[in-house]
């Protein structure tokens, strides 16, 4: 069997004239955490899309847990053990947090009770327990952004890909959700994540892929990735140009 979770091959999309994904190759091993960054633009929502099959590539495969899964729809892939969030955060609204993470709790039973005490349990890993009847649409950005993970890891996930879970958290906020995703991690969940805030995913990830304009431009530690004059290029652009010139 292959070393790791999740093996991704020349992972290629093409919208008309913009490839999107072009040619990536990235692999997340075992109870591993990686981080997965780039510019605005740079493909990294695409691939979590032709991971957990919302998209079907225009070429190259999907490994996960040594099975072929390319092209297969987004339920089938759940089931398989890809859980994920989205980065625009689209709860039931007049649900309650407990209403909208027990439909994550059915992917895997079709038993009320079973569904209830799946998201009851998630709901206290997330830290979500003090607003289990709360409805969705009455939660903080940090508190929705929690309810979404509760969601995906209801689902049971081996690998959970989270798209952009720190995004407009304050400080103390996103230190709280770094606590709450590095026990996911260890629970033995993989990790797949995309972040703007470097600092955090530096905090979780050992390691770390780069994508700019659909590519992989680098990959590998955090101290490697930063070091590295393509990455800095590729997110301080023409000032950068300006700065070495
Ligand atoms: N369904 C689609 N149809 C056409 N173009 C798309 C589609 N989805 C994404 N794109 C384009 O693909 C490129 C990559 O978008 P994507 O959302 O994957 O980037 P991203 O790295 O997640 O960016 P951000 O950091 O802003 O979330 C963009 O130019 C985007 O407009
Ligand atoms: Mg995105």
């Amino acid at each position: 069997m292959s070393a790791s979770i999740l093996e991704v091959k020349q992972l290629t999309i093409n919208f008309g004239g913009l490839i999107a994904v072009n040619n990536l190759d990235m692999q997340v091993g075992y109870g591993e955490a990686v981080g997965l960054i780039g510019p605005n633009g740079a493909g990294k929502t695409s691939a979590f899309n032709l991971i957990s099959g919302v998209y079907k590539p225009t070429h190259g495969q999907v490994i996960f847990n040594g099975e072929d899964i390319t092209g297969l729809p987004p339920h089938v892939i759940n089931r398989k053990g890809i859980g994920r969030t989205f980065q625009i955060v689209k709860p039931f609204g007049s649900m309650t947090v407990l209403e909208n993470v027990m439909v994550g709790g059915f992917a895997h039973t079709s038993n009320r009770n079973k569904s209830k005490a799946i998201a009851m349990e998630v709901i206290e890993r997330v830290g979500l327990q003090r607003k289990v009847n709360a409805l969705a649409k009455s939660l903080t950005l940090a508190d929705r952004k929690r309810l979404e993970v509760a969601k995906a890891l209801a689902t049971d996930p081996k690998l959970l890909l989270l798209d952009e879970v720190l995004a407009g958290l304050n400080p103390t906020e996103v230190e709280e959700a770094v606590d709450m995703i590095k026990d996911i991690n260890k629970s033995g969940i993989s990790i797949l994540m995309i972040e703007h805030v470097l600092q955090a995913t530096m905090a979780i990830c050992n390691h770390i892929v780069v994508l700019d304009y659909g590519k992989k431009i680098a990959e590998g530690t955090p101290q490697e990735v930063t070091n590295n004059p393509e990455v800095i290029k590729a997110y301080l652009g023409d000032e950068y140009e300006a700065v070495i010139n």
